[in-house]
């Protein structure tokens, strides 16, 4: 690295609140790159000429969000630029600035704060396609790895071509609910989610159980009954994403009938769809989400948790800090 250098996180349109975040927890330069959309929607991506050398003397770090859809070309374009600026391929029109350079080697890594798809984890029928592993294979094209923030079901890309990170920041909302609510108890809202609101409980020294959940379509859920000593207490129910508020207001009405005093509502992402925020706040006292995707209720850092799977991919691929 040049004297004074510091390495880079650089971003798009999408994920600028985490890619601050998290180069503010490297101590390295946040570079946003420069993003419009043509009147056709269409997108538009280019890195500052200012940007270029930096991304050329050291491992850098692209957080960039694959939603909505255009965040998918978005992602493709920034990651298409950028190996071109490392491999020196920078022959333009006007003929500004050196037309080629050397290649610099490996090291561009994507950081996904919210993987859209995620959900499509499984064919469920013939001829579906696995949405989560179609995309992250095309990203893997353009990366030499990935770090996947808090993804839905990581098994299905446990068999990608490039090293992977899994980082969650269970850890960061365990500190922010035992700081702002100290709940005595964590409920997960259904089976999937029970290793991440486990670990919160575990961490904050609490009570833990979850719901067995059915989900009948987007907007109807149903949760079996089951026996929860609530009486009197303090529950934050903790799932990876919240949506439609489905989930959390169903498993609130759940603990409000087995005598919670006080309920909140704690994910990594907050997707807040069609006003769940307002029918959220019908049936919980507080709603808590990091800033994977820009919501109103970011209040949990996710620089920390994205640190983490950076400094991981960097040892597999053998990069120093
Ligand atoms: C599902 O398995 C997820 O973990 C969430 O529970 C779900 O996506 C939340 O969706 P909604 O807020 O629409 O109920």
């Amino acid at each position: 690295m040049h004297q004074g250098e510091k390495m880079v996180v650089v971003s798009g349109s999408n994920a600028g609140t985490m890619a601050g975040q998290l180069a503010e927890t490297l101590g390295w330069a946040h570079h946003p790159l420069e993003t419009r959309r043509f009147p056709d929607t269409e997108g538009y991506i280019r890195i500052p000429s200012e940007t270029i050398e930096a991304l050329r003397s050291e491992p850098v770090v692209l957080v960039s969000n694959t939603f909505p859809d255009s965040g998918i070309v978005e992602t493709l374009l920034m990651l298409d630029a950028i190996q071109d600026v490392r491999n020196g391929r920078l022959q333009n029109l006007r003929e500004i600035g050196p037309q080629t350079l050397p290649e610099v080697g490996k090291g561009v890594i994507l950081a996904i704060p919210y993987f859209g798809y995620s959900r499509q984890d499984k064919r469920f029928k013939p001829g579906e396609s696995i949405s989560a592993r179609a995309i992250a294979e095309m990203l893997a094209t353009r990366c030499d790895a990935m770090v996947l923030f808090d993804l839905h079901a990581p098994a299905v890309l446990e068999a990608m071509p490039i090293p992977v990170a899994f980082t969650s920041a269970m850890p960061e909302l365990a500190n922010h609910l035992k700081e702002t609510v100290d709940p005595d108890f964590i409920l997960s809202p259904d089976k999937g989610a029970i290793e991440r609101a486990s670990s919160v409980a575990h961490q904050i020294g609490c009570e833990f159980s979850y719901l067995e959940k059915t989900r009948i379509d987007a907007h109807t859920i149903v949760h079996k009954a089951k026996n929860l000593d609530v009486s009197g207490k303090s529950v934050a129910i903790v799932d990876d994403m919240i949506a439609t508020g489905g989930t959390i207001c169903r498993a609130a009405e759940a603990l409000r009938g087995q005598g919670a005093i006080e309920v909140h509502a704690a994910c990594s992402h907050g997707l807040f769809t069609g006003g769940a925020i307002a029918r959220l706040l019908r049936y919980v006292d507080g709603v808590h989400a990091t800033g994977s995707l820009p919501n109103a209720r970011d209040v949990i850092s996710g620089g920390p948790a994205l640190a983490r799977g950076v400094y991981e991919v960097m040892d597999t691929l053998g990069l120093k800090p």
